[in-house]
């Protein structure tokens, strides 16, 4: 061997030595692999090395280095903000890479950039993916789910690093291919949106026990302790149930209470809800988590507001613990309603988009590893299975059954809600979707007829085929 060739010998490398580029990078050399990562930051390269000791772990500070030191053809991931950011790291790279190598964006890049992206570096014969990585520090050390998009055959270089490094469910490998271009990225996206949905849900129940029924931290703490033992159990169920025993080290208050209720994002939500409206998929409790989001940001309104409006919140009276079941039947159904307006949206973004996606794939992948983890994702499989085209989860016998067990309870909790004046408005539209999915007649009649009145758009009738107008201010 050359000692070119010699120092080639890194399986992959990794630009971005941040909290997830860094630990999924050692995750892989857990695995057995030669890893290399870069980052322009010193300190970064440093701590690399300093935990990849004991593995075959290289770090280098120059692009040139880190690119010499990948064996041929090269497998370079990035873990970069989204944006800019990404496209400066493949411009720095280009100089460096031959053809036939490959640059995996890993990170949470916008859909349409991917497109753009892989289409330029192809054209350049460089191969592209854009790969979804959900879990968060714990998962990106210790195994996330995974969510590669992109050439099919750029995917099979790297599928078994990407395997061993995913999280496992029942010995399956938490990644499988997703499908051409953005794909990856895509899913990646829905899973954030129904992330939103679920952790706006999951705070509005936390709302309804604290000031409707009065509970404290440790009751809090219990309640979702147990619900994350039944069938609502899931990483989001977890990590709730753990914040609640959390005391602030400054304060010795329980934190929840000295965190200022303003939530941030970063704006995949977001984006999972203007892709919606573009395909005109209906996913009203995603769009309505990413409005409650920029709600609570109005924090110096709501303080005036609530001195203009204020009403006495009164604690419910009643069996608690009735209360607490019929909560958590209610979030069962309205979680079931959220799983699937999102994966109604794949469905279509898949045929628009050319995805060609398995949502039994989709669904295995995200029962372990990534942040929506769930119980439930089990049925949602199951129901995939039955019907690889099922439009929507809703019409899955047995998740119908589900929802037919639980909707009182749905009822239940928006009109407690909306009695003690508690804003449950994942809830609220979570029901009303459902309410309007299931129900053969719709009142959209009579805005066909007020956009015909004012607009001449036209109408169609129910029993006869055609477009049909009518000269409403005729006497
Ligand atoms: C994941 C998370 C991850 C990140 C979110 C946070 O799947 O691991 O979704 O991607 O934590 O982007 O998003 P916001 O800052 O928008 O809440």
């Amino acid at each position: 061997m050359s000692g070119q060739e010699q120092k080639a010998r890194f399986e992959i490398g990794m630009v971005g030595l941040g909290v997830m580029g860094r630990n999924l990078l050692l995750n892989m050399a857990d695995h057995g692999f030669p890893v290399a990562g870069y980052d322009r930051d010193p300190e970064k390269v440093l701590s690399l090395k300093k935990e990849g000791q004991s593995h075959d772990v290289g770090g280098f500070g120059t692009v040139e280095e880190f690119v010499g030191s990948l064996k041929r053809p090269r497998a370079v991931m990035m873990l970069v903000p989204a944006g800019a950011a990404v496209d400066s790291v493949i411009e720095g790279l280009l100089p460096f890479l031959k053809q036939g190598d490959l640059i995996i964006d890993a990170g949470n890049s916008h859909f349409t950039d991917t497109n753009v992206r892989a289409k330029n570096l192809e054209a350049k014969g460089l191969l592209f993916l854009g790969v979804g990585v959900s879990g968060g520090e714990e998962g990106a050390r210790h195994g996330p789910s995974i969510m590669p998009g992109g050439h099919r055959d750029a995917y099979e270089r790297v599928r078994p690093i990407l395997e061993a490094a995913s999280a496992k469910v029942k010995g399956e490998p938490c990644v499988t291919y997703m499908g051409p271009g953005s794909a990856g990225h895509y899913v990646k996206m829905v899973h954030n949106g129904i992330e939103y949905a679920l952790m706006q849900l999951i705070s509005e129940t936390y709302d309804i026990m604290k000031r409707g029924l009065g509970l404290d931290e440790r009751e809090l703490h219990e309640v979702y302790r147990g619900w994350n033992q039944g069938e609502l159990g899931g990483y989001l169920m977890e990590i709730t149930g753990d914040i609640f025993t959390r005391k602030d080290d400054q304060t010795g208050k329980p934190l929840i209470d000295v965190i200022l209720g303003v939530a941030r994002q970063k704006g995949t939500g977001m984006w999972t809800s203007e892709s919606a409206m573009d395909l005109q998929v209906p996913t009203p409790t995603i769009d309505l988590a990413v409005a409650m989001r920029d709600l609570s940001v109005f924090a110096g309104e709501r303080k005036r507001a609530h001195s203009v409006y204020s009403r006495p919140i009164k604690t419910v009276e009643g069996d608690r613990t009735l209360l607490k079941e019929k909560l958590s039947r209610g979030l069962l159904a309205a979680t079931v309603i959220v799983y699937a307006q999102g994966m109604a949206l794949l469905a279509v973004a898949s045929k628009t988009y050319g995805y060609d996606l398995r949502l039994e794939d989709v669904s295995r992948i995200w029962r372990g590893g990534c942040i929506i983890r769930a119980a439930l994702l089990e049925d949602i499989m199951g129901a995939f299975q039955t019907d690889k085209e099922l439009p929507n989860l809703l019409l899955d016998p047995n998740l119908a059954k589900k929802i037919m067990g639980h909707q009182e309870d749905l009822r239940f909790v928006v009109e407690t809600a909306s009695r003690l004046g508690i804003p449950a408005s994942g809830f609220m539209v979570s029901l009303g979707y459902f309410d309007a999915y299931r129900s053969e007649w719709s009142p959209a009649n009579l805005i066909q007829a007020q956009r015909d009145y004012f607009g001449s758009h036209t109408y169609e009738r129910i029993d006869e085929k055609g477009t049909f107008h009518t000269q409403w201010l005729k006497s």
